[in-house]
């Protein structure tokens, strides 16, 4: 039996004040095979029951396993057997990690949350018969915000994929990710960056500073341009930035609107506090995000946030960067496969097997480039289509979203179709028509424009 991705979810350890967490970047032994890889699979699978389990009505841990990149083929080379098409489609082209940010080495990760120590210890315990599979394992630790706060102070996890958490976080082929592997249905993205905080600067700051950085009251996180104490649900898209600024956090990674609304992610990382040799600390987050598609990190982190042409240009990257010295020191992307009652991610290692339909859907991945055909950090968003048979319009207008995906509605399978952009946008050459007929239940086509004059925001 399978279902969505085990533990990613918050659950009753990881709502808890009194929570901490581990994370375990673990390599494989690069000789291991794929009845070796089976095993430890196995074995870790039994080892998270027997930790998860309730215990007199409550669960104390919580735990979530990824497969990183490394997992399915190393320099080019498949692992374990696995055909080229069982890798998470999103591998082959991770978002970029920010100058100075390693890629921190790692096939499986293992991040649990727990609200007793003595669990984690069964857990590290548990892995003892396990290490045989083992090369190497780092352990990164972080806890749960007792007061709700991150270590700047500001109430965090507020706006966090409140409505339709289940479309953000787990993968649906029957969306618009139909290409991804059959195993993938219902599993997740994963995203972790281990991100240190100076506060050498935001301790001289004032609050009315720091709010502005930040876009929120520091009491009760209200809005700035919103009166205070409005509901975050009730807050609304900006009217003007005057009084949160373009550049404060929450502009940058969550600027609103229809078509900015639908690129979200779902975080759930933990503080970390680490005591050095000579008595100081070095702090931060150990940022984790969700989503079904690394495309909405990556829009809201590269496009967005870091970006400092978004939302126009002269807006800045975002003002926490620097207001809290935000150092990105290591991190990884990883996929957690959907749950699976005969052992973790046993689907990866299942024959693909589609099922028949008649009727299929055209998806659409939008690019936008210069002349020397060079990807634009402009919006993808907004761009509309249509299908069309013997000249005639088949299907509703549909438009793509701001990391450029559209899904069109059901068209008939062998039968020639043509995909035109009935709605291109200023600025852009419009894209060509394709001619399409569909041989299985999907078809993916690129839709490029070329930029012909720059374009507002993102610097394009
Ligand atoms: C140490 C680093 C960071 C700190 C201290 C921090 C803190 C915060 C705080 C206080 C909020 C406002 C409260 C809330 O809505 O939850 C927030 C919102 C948010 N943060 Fe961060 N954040 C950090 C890094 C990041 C990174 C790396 C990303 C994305 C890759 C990110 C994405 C977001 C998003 C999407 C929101 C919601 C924005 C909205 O829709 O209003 N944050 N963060």
């Amino acid at each position: 039996m399978s279902g969505n991705a085990d533990g990613v979810l918050p659950s009753e350890p990881v709502r808890s004040p009194f929570a901490h967490g581990a994370l375990l970047l673990c390599s494989l032994r690069d000789d291991l095979d794929q009845p070796g890889v089976i095993d430890f699979l196995t074995g870790l699978s039994k080892l998270v029951g027997q930790v998860t389990a309730e215990i007199d009505g409550h669960t104390l841990a919580s735990i979530v396993v990824g497969l990183t990149p490394s997992f399915f083929s190393v320099g080019g080379t498949p692992r374990f057997g696995l055909a080229a098409g069982q890798t998470p489609l999103e591998f082959a082209s991770l978002p970029s990690l920010p100058p100075g940010c390693s890629a921190i080495p790692g096939d499986v990760v293992i991040y649990i949350v727990t609200t007793a120590e003595a669990v984690l210890a069964q857990f590290l315990l548990g892995l003892a018969p396990l290490k045989g599979s083992l090369k190497q394992v780092q352990l990164e630790r972080g806890f749960q915000r007792a007061n709700r706060r991150e270590l700047g102070g500001f109430l965090d996890g507020l706006r966090n994929a409140n409505k339709d958490r289940q479309k953000v976080v787990f993968l649906d082929r029957d969306g618009d990710q139909p290409d991804e592997p059959v195993w993938t249905q219902g599993g997740t993205y994963g995203a972790y960056l281990k991100i240190g905080q100076h506060f050498d600067q935001w301790s001289t700051l004032t609050t009315a500073q720091q709010e502005a950085a930040i876009g929120r009251r520091k009491d009760d996180g209200s809005r700035l341009d919103v009166a205070a104490g409005t509901p975050i649900d009730q807050e609304g898209p900006f009217a003007s930035h005057d009084q949160c600024p373009a550049s404060a956090h929450i502009s940058k990674a969550g600027p609103r609107g229809d078509l900015h609304d639908q690129t979200e992610i779902f975080r759930r990382g933990l503080p970390f506090v680490e005591l050095q040799a000579d008595g100081s600390t070095q702090s931060g987050l150990q940022f984790v995000s969700f989503q079904r598609s690394l495309g909405a990190f990556d829009t809201i982190f590269s496009r967005w946030m870091t970006n400092p042409a978004f939302e126009n240009p002269g807006t800045g990257p975002d003002a926490l960067l620097a207001a809290q010295g935000l150092q990105f020191q290591h991190g990884c992307f990883f996929f957690v496969p959907s749950h699976d009652d005969r052992y973790i991610a046993a689907g990866v290692f299942d024959p693909p097997v589609e099922p028949c339909r008649k009727v299929g859907h055209i998806v659409v991945r939008k690019r936008v480039e210069d002349a020397n055909a060079q990807p634009v950090l402009a919006e993808l968003g907004g761009f509309g289509f249509q299908v069309f048979k013997d000249n005639n319009p088949i299907t509703a207008e549909f438009f793509t979203d701001s990391q450029g995906r559209a899904r069109s509605p059901e068209v008939p399978m062998d039968v020639a179709l043509e995909l035109r952009e009935v709605h291109p946008l200023a600025n852009f050459t419009p894209a060509p028509n394709q001619a399409v007929t569909l041989d299985c239940p999907y078809i993916v086509v690129q839709m490029i424009n070329k930029v012909t004059q720059p374009v507002p925001g993102y610097g394009g």
